[in-house]
């Protein structure tokens, strides 16, 4: 998908620096080896160092399997992200753009950050761009509507089953003009129980079917985090992102915590003054406590 131009859009030339762990050396060969073959027009270079790297996607983890919730993964996860975070340091460009999939995301952002203090600590994000997606396809499939007709829903704090995806500021456009969706679905039951369940079991109910992550979306949604990152999200349209935020909304600073954001430039900025209604502080809060929390697993688990 990136060397296909999707991330970065058909115009970027790049040079793929493709790592993984030891026991993925050989299979790693063979990615090596069908990348040229594909003949990709904008792939100058395959190398292995991440040394000048201008984007970083975290991909590598300890995958979840079936039954184990994120926190059971941090102490494998937390030590390599300490690890990767003082590759990059040392290596990366200086305004290298991070985004870290690996669960916990947003954790495992966190002590990149940490361990990576020269890299601006704006440009460290986790992806909840996915659960993004997810709840634009919920949206869509609930009123019928195609899912470009659903924009700004947003994915509030973490990457997990205790995220808060919330539609009170999203839209459908159709023949009929923009329309809040809550106006749309009056059903707010379905929009307060179902909607949110779903989205926040969405990646627990692929592992169940697949036996395995999900893939597909999880390598698209990505994709989509950058290309907005770094080439601007349309106007009018909001994208979630797990980063390092500033108190806005009443949320503790020093945690890695999904909310709106608007790009421009290479630079993303939060999306200010959105209402918050008591339904929503109360879960704001609380995943804003379960990061704190987790946060002080992870430093336990480097202790
Ligand atoms: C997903 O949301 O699909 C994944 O993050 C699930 C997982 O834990 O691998």
């Amino acid at each position: 998908m990136i060397a296909r131009g999707i991330m970065l859009g058909p115009n970027q030339p790049m040079i793929l620096h493709l790592l993984d762990i030891a026991p993925a050396t050989e299979a790693l060969n063979g990615v090596k080896m069908e990348l040229p073959d594909a003949a990709f027009p904008l792939l100058k270079d395959i190398t292995e160092t991440c040394k000048d790297v201008n984007i970083a996607i975290m991909l590598g983890g300890f995958p979840r399997k079936e039954g184990m919730e994120r926190k059971d993964m941090m102490s494998k996860n937390v030590p390599i992200y300490k690890e990767q975070a003082s590759a990059l340091e040392e290596h990366a460009a200086s305004d290298c753009k991070v985004l870290v999939v690996a669960n916990p995301a947003n954790t495992n952002a966190l002590i990149l950050k940490e361990f990576a203090p020269s890299i601006p600590e704006k440009n460290i994000t986790c992806l909840t761009r996915l659960d993004h997606n997810r709840a634009l396809s919920q949206i869509a499939e609930r009123i019928k509507v195609y899912v470009t007709d659903v924009k700004n829903v947003i994915i509030w704090g973490n990457h997990s089953s205790t995220q808060y995806p919330e539609a009170n500021h999203a839209t459908v456009t159709s023949i009929n003009g923009e329309r809040p969706v809550k106006e749309l679905d009056t059903d707010d039951l379905w929009l307060k129980n179902e909607f949110i369940n779903t989205v926040q079991q969405r990646g627990t109910a692929i592992i169940k079917a697949r036996k395995a992550s999900s893939v597909l979306s999880a390598a698209s949604a990505p994709c989509d985090h950058m290309l907005d990152w770094v080439l601007g999200t349309p106007k009018g349209i909001w994208l979630s992102m797990g980063a390092y935020f500033d108190g806005s909304y009443g949320i503790p600073k020093d945690i890695i915590y999904s909310f709106p954001v608007k790009c421009e430039k290479g630079k993303w900025s939060i999306v200010k003054g959105l209402k918050i209604d008591e339904f929503s502080r109360a879960k704001m809060d609380a995943i804003a406590k379960d990061l704190i929390d987790e946060k002080e697993v992870a430093h336990s688990c480097l202790n």
